[in-house]
């Protein structure tokens, strides 16, 4: 989910004259009257080099058919989510789902909260829904922009970040001193306030996880997905380390196996007609080395939210592809044939402000898999907006610079530039079919 944007280069479709813009009835055709000797032999030629052609091609086929990396071992089902039961089930305590309530940007300055609300996560007709709705809906366009107070109700600041929490409890109290207040609150509250150019998130949304049902180390990921349609929407679905083996993210990795803008097609970064799959790892909190372990697949006439794809995860030992419904639409496909600290070719020494840090391999103690050799569980959500360039700035109308202090008021502000696309609930839904997940076992 957190991401350095790297855009496709745009391919201008080249026009050429057509060459029957003159009348046929009046070209001369010499061949009609003259039999060219040499026509026999012509034609033996160039099919057989046509042959050749279809040979070579099969023997090609065949060997980069033999060098698609396989799962070599047995897959053991650890998650099969059809939705086929209610929203209660599904969704509520004991479900498989845990849904996330937070309002802080996870890291990425999103502009969405997060809830437990069924208007933004709910079972319907076999399939889950994630929907993106106004906070203004419910507290009223002026409290959005000044003089209210909102606090998420259950947060799950502390449940999703025990590292916050005082090392000597593991029980949240009030007379916990090591606490870091200020980054609770940043995650769990906000206050509108015109003057500052602070506001109540706008949209509401939902982060669902299987943090407390099922994770994976090596094995196989499959969602059956329509992804949603609106400006500035932002689905994912991912997977985070279980335990943050090698340090806090990046350092345990980050693996990205869906990603997408809800902007249309002319979009000029990548619209819904794109999905991303990407690593996310690097050996400092500021240095993610994602840009060498990405990749996309595209559509040409149609588009990810038109209907339901499968976006797959395979993992193992030796590597890891992701991919949208066939092998051959793979988005990433990455074999570990080096450690990552290698691969990630970084500095010595890096600037953090005006000290200088001596890099030091966190992965030194591990394999050309690590840090992607722990037990990661699934994510899938939908955000909106953010100041981390997913977005980039000043393309496509974007109505915020993610530099700016105000960036989400400027978003707001904005609504009915991006509301309009947002369209019928169908359309604006992250909607999942199904989910399994299985471990190499
Ligand atoms: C759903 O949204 C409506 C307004 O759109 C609001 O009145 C209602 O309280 C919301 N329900 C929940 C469970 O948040
Ligand atoms: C907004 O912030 C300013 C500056 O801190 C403060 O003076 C003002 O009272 C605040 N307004 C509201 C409505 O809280
Ligand atoms: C989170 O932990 C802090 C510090 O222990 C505590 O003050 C706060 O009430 C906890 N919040 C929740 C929602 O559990
Ligand atoms: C919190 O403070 C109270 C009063 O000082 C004390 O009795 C209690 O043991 C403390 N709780 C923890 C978990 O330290
Ligand atoms: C509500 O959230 C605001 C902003 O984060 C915070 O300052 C305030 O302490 C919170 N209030 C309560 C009762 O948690
Ligand atoms: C994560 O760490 C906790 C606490 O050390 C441990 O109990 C648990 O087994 C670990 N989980 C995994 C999947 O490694
Ligand atoms: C970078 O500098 C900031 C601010 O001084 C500090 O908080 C942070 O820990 C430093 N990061 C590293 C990896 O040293
Ligand atoms: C690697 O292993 C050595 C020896 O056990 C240990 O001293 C060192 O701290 C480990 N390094 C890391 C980064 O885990």
């Amino acid at each position: 989910m957190y991401s350095t944007v790297t855009t496709a280069p745009v391919k201008k479709t080249k026009r050429l004259r057509s060459t029957l813009l003159e009348d046929p009835s009046t070209l001369e055709k010499p061949w009609v009257t003259t039999k060219d000797p040499y026509a026999r032999l012509a034609y033996f030629i160039t099919v057989g080099i046509a042959f050749l052609g279809i040979a070579g091609s099969a023997v090609r086929c065949y060997f980069g058919y033999k060098s698609v990396p396989m799962i070599n071992g047995n897959l053991c089902m650890v998650l099969d989510e059809e939705f086929n039961t209610d929203t209660n089930t599904v969704l509520g305590a004991g479900g498989n789902w845990f849904r996330e309530i937070e309002l802080g940007g996870f890291g990425n300055g999103e502009f969405e909260m997060t809830t437990d609300s069924t208007n933004n996560s709910y079972v319907q007709n076999g399939y889950l829904y994630i929907t993106p709705t106004l906070t203004s809906d419910m507290i009223g366009s002026d409290n959005l922009y000044n003089g209210y107070t909102y606090n998420l109700t259950d947060c799950t600041y502390n449940i999703t970040n025990p590292s916050a929490l005082p090392s000597t409890s593991t029980t949240a109290t009030s007379n916990d001193t090591t606490f870091d207040a200020a980054a609770y609150y940043a995650s769990c509250g906000a206050v509108s306030n015109s003057t500052l150019g602070t506001i109540i998130n706008p949209v509401q949304s939902a982060r669902l996880s299987t943090r407390n049902s099922a994770s994976i180390r090596y094995g196989r990921v499959e969602v059956s997905a329509k992804l949603p349609r609106g400006d500035w929407l932002w689905p994912a679905i991912w997977m985070l380390p279980v335990n943050n083996t090698y340090g806090a993210w990046p350092l345990s990795g980050e693996i990205d196996i869906m990603e997408s803008r809800g902007n249309p097609a002319s979009y000029p970064d990548q619209g819904v007609n794109y999905v991303r799959g990407s690593l996310n790892w690097g050996p400092l909190s500021f240095l993610n080395a994602v840009f060498k372990t990405f990749g996309w697949w595209t559509q040409r006439r149609s588009d990810y939210a038109q209907g339901f794809h499968t976006y797959v995860l395979e993992w193992t030992p030796e590597f890891l592809r992701i991919y949208v419904d066939s092998r051959l639409h793979y988005m990433l496909q990455l074999s570990f044939n080096e450690p990552f600290f290698t691969r990630g070719d970084f500095p010595t020494v890096v600037q953090n402000g005006t000290q200088d840090i001596v890099l030091q391999n966190p992965w030194v103690n591990g394999t050309n898999a690590t840090p992607f050799d722990q037990p990661f569980y699934l994510i899938l959500d939908l955000a909106v907006g953010g100041t981390n360039g997913w977005f980039p700035d000043n393309a496509g109308g974007k109505p915020w610079l993610d530099g700016s202090n105000t960036a989400m008021r400027d978003f707001a502000l904005a609504q009915d530039t991006w509301y309009s696309t947002w369209g019928s609930v169908e359309d604006r839904s992250l909607v999942v079919d199904y989910v399994k997940m299985w471990q190499l076992c």
